[in-house]
């Protein structure tokens, strides 16, 4: 969930890869290609403040991992690189499935078309509380002057069932997950990711 540290760990981890020789593409989602990105801007902050209905905001976040997948991830691959994503299908499950409440088949769904067989290797849960989460982003938000997106001004609620949605994915897929204690310092944190992610290179 947001505050988790997401970017802070994918840049030491990508940082780690390249000192140890593996080439490394590091990507966002939604976001990651020139199209992704302005899909993020729009989901993020849909114009005019229009409420974006959760079938819309569904099929925005697979039409972003859509075109990553097809612009950025498959060629790294084949490459021989190392992809780290900065969220990806797991997030729609949560958000659009689990926090607001769409149907788990139906995201599958969007996300299948959207993936078409590409999937990670590892998925790691950087794991917080809530309000370690609300304290984070409102810090965030007053030393970077950022405005609020439509996401953070969805309410406790919602981030509940997102939050409790990442724990029945990463119990649903054992071994692909790994949930890691996001409450602890940034360098012991980068510790664990790359305990979790040397065994798989
Ligand atoms: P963030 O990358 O700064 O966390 O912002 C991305 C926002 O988009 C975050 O609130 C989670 C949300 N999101 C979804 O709702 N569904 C998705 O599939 C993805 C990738 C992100």
């Amino acid at each position: 969930i947001e505050g988790c540290g997401k970017p802070t760990q994918v840049e030491r981890l990508a940082k780690r890869l390249a000192k140890e020789g593996h080439e490394t593409l590091t990507l966002r989602e939604p976001g990651g290609t020139p199209i992704g990105e302005a899909i993020r801007d729009v989901v993020k902050f849909p114009p005019g403040h229009n409420p974006i209905s959760p079938d819309t905001e569904l099929l925005l976040m697979n039409a972003s991992r859509a075109q990553l997948i097809q612009q950025a991830i498959r060629p790294a691959l084949t490459n021989g690189a190392v992809v780290l994503c900065d969220r990806f299908y797991d997030s729609s499950l949560a958000y659009q499935g689990h926090g607001r409440g769409l149907d788990l088949v139906k995201v599958q769904k969007a996300i299948d078309l959207a993936i078409d067989g590409t999937k990670p290797n590892l998925t790691l849960l950087l794991d917080i509380p809530l309000s370690v989460s609300q304290a984070r982003v409102s810090d965030r938000h007053q030393s970077t002057g950022e405005g609020q997106d439509q996401f953070d001004q969805a309410g406790d609620a919602f981030f509940e069932r997102v939050h409790a949605g990442f724990h029945v994915l990463a119990k649903g897929e054992p071994e692909r997950y790994r949930v890691i204690d996001g409450t602890q310092s940034p360098e012991a944190v980068a510790e664990v990711v790359w305990d979790c992610v040397e065994p798989l290179l």
